[in-house]
């Protein structure tokens, strides 16, 4: 493993020119590989894990496509790059399953390349697996040398054997490499790297290194040419986002930031993700009750209900303090939804002291939360932690913190029947091709009855019959619409 490499900001702008060279000598290894072909190879990136990996493979793709690629969603492809999840067990399990299956594609197809990349690189014992029982696999890179794509790509293609190249840390962020985009009307927007949080049950400050924030002024750049692009919904992705801009030579705060970002000439709709109830502020909270266009969405992860149980997660915040923030978040932005991310079954705690989880989620009527079952984390200070209850025990009190989360999903959906909001049409429904599906600024999904021209178009969408945590519904009137509706 390499240790940290340090650069400057003019260190940067060099490394982002010396991966424009090797763009240019990949787009002559392709037209190579086309000749032989007879074709024009294909690649296939696939995603695990959270929202910053589904961005890195923006950036991926967006490469591979540059270089001449035609990208495709089928892994029998020549090039298929996993871009890998480690925060749970089974994410970890779903990769190696995957990359058992395709090695018979490789076989047929002798000029196939296979890469790995993303978190689960960033763990010795994942690379050291791949590099001697998957000997199919061409290229193995870490979160941290991503911009380097080009590079490495070229070194595949050039047929110089396997290469594998993970760094320990970085403190380097490389602007303006190519990206693909998934949705035309809407795209993530990288707002900083990394976390310092070290929650004790969690792997990801050890995969993603430390914080590093972007400068505001990248941001909104990226920002406005996205707007200039035809994108109307950003989202502003970071581990902690509440943390932003503590870095940087000039501090800005994360609500300064959401509130320029919001400013932006096009942009309809700001989400975030994902901010820690620590330290969310009073001055983000006015922010966005004074901005209509930042949605009225709050993704707050709780993990666990139970005050003891959350010192030892070493999240810095007591179930009362949570509460006490989910209300105020309330109170201030009218008809925001609030969602959660839970742990059910972290070392030691009991089933009464979960219970403490399941208050909580009652007591605020939670829109709706994610519900895991812990996984041990190697290297993580909780793996250490004494764990005496049964797994039997973990997944009852799993259910019941699962139902609770149901009846409360239920019920504040059901609340909102009849209602009128602006709905983003993202896509046409997988069951029935003659509806496509709305999400409103509070993040819910609501089925109307549509065709593919209404794709990427805001319209007013009144909620008719509620169907657990989406809704069927109909649009007000028969054109896109910019008003009349509650929010
Ligand atoms: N930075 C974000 C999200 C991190 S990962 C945050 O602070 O919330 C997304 C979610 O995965 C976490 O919120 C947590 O609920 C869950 N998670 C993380 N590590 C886990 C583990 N070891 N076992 C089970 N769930 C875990
Ligand atoms: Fe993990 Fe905690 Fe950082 Fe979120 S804030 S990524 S849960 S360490
Ligand atoms: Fe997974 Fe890495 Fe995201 S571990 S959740 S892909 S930061």
């Amino acid at each position: 493993m390499k240790s940290s490499v340090k650069f400057d900001r003019e260190a940067s702008a060099q490394e982002a020119g010396r991966q424009a060279e090797f763009i240019e000598k990949d787009k002559v290894l392709v037209r190579a590989l086309t000749e032989k072909l007879g074709r024009r190879p294909t690649a296939c990136t696939v995603t695990f894990g959270c929202q910053m990996n589904a961005k890195d493979s923006e950036k991926i793709a967006g490469i591979l496509r540059d270089v001449g690629y035609e990208l495709t969603d089928s892994e029998e492809a020549d090039f298929v790059i996993y871009n890998t999840c480690t925060v749970r067990d089974n994410a970890d399990q779903r990769v190696f399953g995957r990359l058992g299956r395709i090695s018979h594609f490789k076989k047929k197809n002798p000029d196939m390349k296979i890469a790995l990349c993303g978190c689960m690189m960033q763990e010795a014992q994942n690379v050291e697996k791949i590099r001697t029982s998957y000997r199919y696999v061409d290229l193995v890179f870490g979160t941290h040398n991503l911009f380097r794509f080009p590079e490495y790509l070229c070194g595949v293609l050039e047929g110089d054997g396997r290469i594998f190249e993970i760094w320990d840390s970085t403190d380097r962020i490389v602007e303006a490499l190519p990206s693909e985009r998934k949705y035309t009307y809407k795209s993530g927007v990288n707002i900083m790297f990394g976390c310092d949080n070290f929650c004790t049950y969690c792997i990801v400050p050890y995969v993603r290194g430390r914080e590093r924030s972007r400068e505001p002024k990248e941001i909104l750049r990226e920002v406005e040419a996205l707007a200039a692009d035809g994108v109307t919904e950003v989202m502003l992705l970071g581990q902690n986002v509440n943390s932003y801009g503590k870095d940087l030579s000039e501090p800005c705060s994360f609500a300064r930031l959401i509130e320029e970002v919001a400013k932006v000439p096009g942009i309809r709709r700001v989400r975030f993700m994902t901010p820690h109830p620590k330290d969310f502020s009073d001055e983000l909270i006015r922010t966005i009750r004074d901005y209509p266009n930042i949605a009225r969405h709050v993704h707050l992860p709780l993990q666990s209900g139970n005050s003891g149980t959350l010192k030892r997660m070493n999240r810095h915040y007591t179930k009362e303090q949570y509460i006490a923030l989910a209300q105020k978040i309330r109170r201030e932005i009218p008809d925001v939804s609030i969602t959660a991310d839970i742990i059910v079954g972290f070392p030691g705690e009991t089933k009464l002291e979960a219970m403490d989880t399941v208050d909580v989620v009652r007591t605020l009527c939670l829109d709706n939360a994610y519900t895991f079952i812990y996984s041990k984390r190697q290297g993580t200070p909780a793996a250490s932690m004494p764990d005496p209850v049964s797994e039997e025990e973990k997944k009852e009190t799993f259910d019941l913190v699962l139902s609770a989360v149901q009846e409360c999903a239920r019920e504040r959906s059901q609340a909102l029947t009849g209602r009128v909001f602006e709905g983003l049409v993202e896509e046409v429904n997988e069951q029935d091709e003659h509806y496509v599906t709305a999400r409103l600024s509070n993040n819910m999904l609501v089925h109307v009855p549509g065709d593919p021209s209404m794709i990427g178009k805001y319209y007013p969408v009144r909620l008719i019959e509620c169907r657990g945590f989406y809704f069927f519904g109909e649009i007000v009137s028969g054109s896109e619409e910019n008003s009349a509706t509650d929010q």
